[in-house]
């Protein structure tokens, strides 16, 4: 279990809470003030690009590496130190879990040594909290669209901390795909900005892929055959085409990719009667995903919510600021916090009805 038995809600109206992230390439730690971001530090690994993807062992060495320094830049930049730090916030799960217990033993130790509270936090209940940094006007109840380089999935968020989920990939992820598209492509990792970058110049039109799990009525996603039919058409093309059509590609890839993130996140805020959609996740900073959805929504009149740039990405901030709504209703961790390589997020729900 992440969490101990409930406790008393935290006295502190504006405790300042030490986020830390290792869950997957990037490390992170940030500091919270109530709900005031003081520092949020983020270093990228760089050591994975020359493999095309995430080393699980190199990921975690890097962890080790730069978790110290990286703490030590968030308490500086912060102009706090460790004994201001109320409590300490660790991304426990999902993740991988050699880089997962370099943080969860890191923050162990610091609230062995300091005597504080310890919260440990799903990495997904990050992701939906780095809306509430960047939009703190922000009320539940939220459907939320979890796109990342490990998740997919459409969440009903009734109130804080209640979660159910309403759909999700039944194969590879979105940014997942993103990822294999651009390995198939010559185009590098992460997949991600590049491709974005490149079907802004592309015909979207110029080849069409098929949109995974497009019929029926379910809220559940699939990119491993789209991915497939990306790999089969690059084939099919010689080198001097394929240079001369990237974008429109990349483009086509894209198209296919969020249209169908678009179309059943839209449908499932009207099936369920939400108003009000975030996105979250790596994969939020899909410039198409952003306008696309922002456009159909407000045909429904939905609002829709993205985070800043830096909040998408994996980081600490968001991390302390799910950490601060579970210290308000009383969730804490204790020293058998251990890292949980899977770990689905409807269990942690308070209740959902
Ligand atoms: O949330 P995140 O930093 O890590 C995970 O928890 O997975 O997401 C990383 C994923 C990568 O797959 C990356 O290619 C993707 O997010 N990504 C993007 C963009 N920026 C990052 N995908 C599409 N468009 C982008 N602009
Ligand atoms: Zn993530």
């Amino acid at each position: 279990m992440i969490y101990s038995q409930k406790q008393t809600p935290f006295k502190k109206e504006a405790p300042v809470i030490l986020g830390i992230e290792t869950s997957c390439d990037e490390t992170s730690a940030a500091v919270l003030r109530g709900e005031t971001l003081l520092s949020n530090v983020i270093a990228s690994q760089a050591v994975h690009v020359q493999f095309g993807g995430v080393v699980p062992e190199l990921a975690s060495r890097a962890h080790l590496r730069k978790i110290v320094p990286l703490v030590d830049e968030a308490l500086e930049r912060a102009r706090v130190t460790l004994d201001d730090v109320d409590a300490v916030a660790v991304t426990a799960g999902p993740g991988l879990v050699g880089a997962l217990l370099v943080g969860v033993n890191y923050a162990k130790g610091l609230i062995i040594a300091q005597k504080k509270p310890l919260v440990g936090v799903h990495h997904l209940e990050g992701h939906i909290y780095s809306n509430f940094l960047s939009h703190p006007e922000l009320e539940p109840p939220l459907l939320v669209l979890i796109v990342s380089g490990g998740h997919t999935m459409l969440v009903g968020m009734k109130d804080h901390l209640h979660y159910r989920t309403l759909g999700s990939t039944r194969d590879d992820a979105v940014g997942e795909a993103y990822d294999k598209v651009a390995k198939i492509l010559g185009l590098g990792y992460p997949g991600g900005p590049v491709i974005d970058r490149l079907a802004q110049q592309g015909d979207p039109n110029f080849v069409t892929f098929p949109k995974g799990l497009e019929k029926g009525t379910t809220f559940d996603f699939s990119y491993s055959g789209l991915k497939t039919a990306v790999l089969n058409f690059v084939r099919s093309l010689d080198e001097a085409t394929l240079k001369a059509h990237l974008a429109d590609v990349c483009a086509a890839f894209q198209k296919a990719a969020i249209d169908i993130l678009v179309e059943k996140t839209i449908r499932a805020a009207r099936t369920f009667g939400f108003k009000t959609i975030t996105v979250a996740g790596g994969v939020a900073a899909n410039s198409y995903l952003r306008r696309a959805l922002k456009d159909q929504a407000e045909q429904y009149h939905l609002q829709v919510f993205s985070p800043a740039m830096e909040f998408c990405m994996d980081n600490g901030a968001m991390i302390a600021r799910a950490a601060l709504e579970r210290l308000r209703q009383g969730y804490v961790s204790n020293l058998e916090l251990n890292a949980f390589p899977s770990l689905p997020l409807d269990e942690l729900s308070v209740t959902y009805e």
